[in-house]
């Protein structure tokens, strides 16, 4: 028995992705994976998608067939094995038999074999246990999302993490909407992005090369929409790569810097601007040393986080993600807020967002700067601002984007403006 190329895809897949060094993105975009033909691509990708969005309930059904841990790499071939017994379409007999060959074709699996082919038989004759929303996530992340949210909250965002997201897009011009709408066969969604059921080759799309727009979750659209940049006005946008929000900024007729300690993301800014055809200056430099003195009317910050509100598309990152993590990301989100006060304007404003659902490295976070910077003060939200549900509107104007709160989910972010009123 030979391990066919997907499933053994899948495994380096899911073991990248687990593995808190490079994780699942990176993986995906390896010279070994890139050199699979597409159907075993997509077949590895979809394999090592069900087993992280299944990750819970797959491990509390392995747990229950196994007097003891077993080495990783056996339990990620028994963690595909199961996804393919009960998120895929494969046979049983296929989903045992190809893990029997995954096993036997690495040394380091090979004694494990009749373990597999027992555990797997096992499972597919028994079924999973009862799972429902508080299996899916980490039991201490669950536990930080009710006291937060609540249970209700803590429940409706823990439900979505099986869910497949749908691709949001974001047009350049967004009189040219319906027209997109129509032409993509996508829904058009309240802040005025487009929604399609598809995923996969989006280079293939209708009007991709033309530039007319660029995937962005719906959530992640909101927090350059709220800095609401007027024509001319100069905007930074302070750890800008991929560029989604530069994008916008630059759409929206700003003179746009974006900026980025790295060099290879900010590369893939650089394509999305020759694609749309908007301009911005691209610096790679550290937001907090950055040897420039100049100020802009518009600044926002996304800064790096636990990315907790991220999972439908990086599922991996509820499962690599440790509690004193929190911490160290909440000191750097401090430092970096500091960073960006020091580039607004007197008369300025600033947009503070993180794609996480930990209130440290949100409501915390706006809470103690306005306290570190009595020169600034929050300006609040309205009701709709920014195409944010209306749900998501804190009592202090802030936005608590929760993946709920859109019929279809959104990721998870926390957004806050500020001001900086002229002296
Ligand atoms: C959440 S991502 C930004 C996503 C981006 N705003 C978008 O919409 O596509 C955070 C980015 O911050 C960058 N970064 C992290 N620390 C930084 C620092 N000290 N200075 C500048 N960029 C930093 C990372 O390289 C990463 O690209």
């Amino acid at each position: 028995m030979t391990a066919d190329p997907a499933r053994r895809a899948a495994f380096d897949l899911l073991t990248a992705a687990l593995g808190r060094k490079a994780g699942l993105e990176v993986a995906l975009e390896a010279p070994a994976f890139a050199r699979l033909s597409p159907q075993d691509r997509g077949f590895a990708r979809a394999l090592a998608m069900a087993a992280l969005r299944h990750l819970g309930p797959i491990d509390l059904a392995l747990g229950r067939c196994l007097q003891r841990a077993p080495p990783d790499p056996v339990r990620m071939i028994l963690r595909l094995g199961a996804a393919q017994l009960f998120y895929l379409d494969t046979p049983a007999y296929a989903a045992v038999d190809s893990s029997v060959a995954l096993a036997e074709a690495d040394r380091a699996t090979r004694g494990f074999k009749a373990l597999v082919n027992a555990v797997l038989r096992r499972l597919g004759r028994e079924g999973l246990p009862p799972a429902g929303p508080t299996e899916l996530a980490p039991p201490w992340l669950f536990a930080r999302w009710q006291a937060a949210f609540g249970e209700a909250g803590a429940r409706a965002i823990a439900a979505t993490i099986a869910e497949e997201p749908a691709t949001d897009l974001t047009p350049r011009d967004p009189a040219d909407a319906p027209a997109l709408a129509e032409a993509l066969g996508a829904t058009l969604l309240p802040g005025g992005q487009l929604r399609r059921a598809e995923r996969g080759r989006i280079e293939e799309w209708p009007s991709f090369a033309e530039g007319r727009w660029w995937v962005q979750d719906a959530a992640a659209a909101v927090p350059a929409r709220l800095l609401d940049p007027q024509p001319g006005e100069t905007a930074l946008d302070l750890c800008a790569a991929p560029g989604g929000k530069a994008l916008q900024l630059a759409a929206a007729g700003a003179k746009v810097t974006a900026l980025d300690r790295s060099a290879s993301r900010l590369g893939r800014l650089t394509e999305a601007l020759a694609r749309t055809g908007l301009a911005a200056e691209l610096v790679a430099a550290d937001a907090e040393t950055w040897a420039d003195a100049r100020q802009f009317d518009a600044v926002l910050l996304d800064s790096p986080c636990s990315s907790s509100g991220v999972f439908r598309r990086n599922p991996d990152a509820l499962w690599t993600l440790r509690p004193g993590d929190i911490a160290k990301l909440a000191e750097s989100q401090s430092r970096l807020l500091d960073a960006a006060a020091r580039r607004v304007k007197p008369g300025g404003r600033l947009v503070y967002c993180v794609c996480s659902l930990e209130t440290e490295e949100g409501e915390a976070q706006a809470r103690d700067f306005v306290k570190r910077h009595p020169d600034f003060a929050t300006a609040p939200a309205a009701p709709g601002d920014g195409g944010a549900p209306p749900e998501s509107l804190t009592p202090e104007g802030w936005l608590r984007l929760l993946p709920h709160h859109m019929e279809g989910g959104m990721d998870g972010f926390f957004v806050a403006r500020f001001v900086r009123p002229t002296a």
